[in-house]
């Protein structure tokens, strides 16, 4: 077993204004458990977070700015004064538990249905376009269905959905959290705005890459101004395709995006480096790193797959800063501890990642519970 002295996992890291205990970050999970009426956060879910406020910082499950923002039912949202109350307990559980926690702000866009959006609207994108093969839910009884075609967001509502994400950074504020991370990967709204597969506006918000980055700068901005930019992150996904995504030169997009995010000194970017889920088609995509880490030279958050032995030496390697880890926090709240003490981690059930109750949510068990089963057999 390594020391702390040694473990690159353990050395501790200054991210903006936290002081951080090591280097495992707890990456966003949807985990569709907001079941109270009204989207709003419970003890249930804030039980959740403080089991696992040992990272040295958690990001929230996606979370929506606002109603139109909303894709999936049971996801949490940061757009009323109930939902800045449920989360309240959320932030209050972890900050007693002594970790620090991000609320991760999330608009869908395309990525919804309208059986979910206020007054059965047609969802939002930049262009018409129906993401092939993407699904959702829209209650505990439908299964998934499929994505249908969105309506053009048209360029007098784009200050509007800056507004959303200012709303949801003011209320995030008020709800205690540490800071925020701006949602720009895995297809939805601000993804499908940088990306050209989804972007095919010929207004000043598609087109070049200029103008694809226009909406989701505004949107930087906007959430700096409410926090300072080093409570601010971002989350990336360059190569993912889920939910239908691509672009044309991606190298492109993400080089030029990584500059403008340098500029504002944001506390770090959370990058996706892999497709969702860990899925690799063909190792992770070293070519788009290097371009976002030679343009933003602040914090860089690995994620997509990690295991402790590839964490340890992309960190040792200088590759990333911290790593982000999502199926294994899920099933293992004390991974923290499992990995400084290299101890088996708990296999996760997949059944149980969205919606449902405490089982397959709070009651995975820790090294301690495990050996008190132990002493009990
Ligand atoms: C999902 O609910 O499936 C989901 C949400 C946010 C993501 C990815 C997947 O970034």
């Amino acid at each position: 077993m390594m020391s702390d002295a040694n473990d690159p996992l353990f050395q501790s890291y200054r991210l903006g204004s936290l002081e951080l205990p090591n280097r495992l970050i707890m990456s966003p999970l949807t985990r569709s458990r907001a079941t109270q009426p009204g989207d709003v956060p419970s003890m249930m879910n804030a039980e959740y977070y403080r089991q696992r406020a040992g990272v040295g910082l958690i990001i929230s499950e996606a979370t929506q700015v606002s109603p139109q923002g909303k894709g999936y039912a049971f996801t949490p949202g940061i757009h009323s004064d109930a939902q800045v109350d449920g989360w309240r307990l959320v932030t209050d559980a972890v900050h007693e538990a002594g970790g620090h926690i991000h609320l991760q702000l999330w608009h869908v866009g395309r990525i919804s249905r309208p059986e979910l959006q206020p007054n059965g609207d047609t969802p939002v994108a930049p262009s018409p376009i129906r993401p092939i093969g993407a699904k959702t839910f829209i209650s505990a009884e439908s299964g998934m269905v499929d994505i249908l075609e969105p309506r053009a967001l048209e360029a007098a509502e784009i200050p509007g959905v800056v507004e959303q994400f200012r709303h949801g950074a003011k209320n995030a504020r008020r709800a205690g959290f540490d800071g925020v991370e701006i949602h720009a990967a895995n297809g939805y709204l601000i993804d499908q705005f940088l990306r050209s597969g989804s972007n095919q506006r010929s207004d000043e918000f598609g087109g070049s890459v200029e103008n694809r980055l226009r909406l989701p700068l505004m949107i930087v901005d906007a959430v700096i101004e409410v926090w300072g930019a080093d409570r601010v992150g971002i989350r990336l996904s360059p190569t993912g395709s889920f939910n239908d995504m691509k672009d044309h030169d991606p190298l492109a997009t993400y080089g030029e995006f990584a500059k403008r995010l340098n500029e504002r000194g944001i506390a770090y970017v959370e990058v996706v480096e892999d497709s969702f889920q860990g899925n690799h088609a063909d190792g992770r995509p070293e070519d788009i790193i290097d371009a976002i880490r030679a343009g933003y030279k602040g914090t860089y958050i690995a994620n997509g797959g990690y295991d402790a032995e590839q964490a340890r030496r992309r960190l040792a390697e200088g590759r990333c800063d911290l790593v982000s880890f999502g199926r294994p926090m899920i099933s293992n709240p004390d991974l923290v501890e499992r990995l400084r003490g290299d101890a088996p981690l708990n296999e996760w059930d997949a059944n149980t990642f969205y919606g449902g109750d405490e089982h397959g949510y709070t009651d995975y068990p820790t090294l301690t519970d495990q050996a008190r089963m132990r002493s009990r057999a």
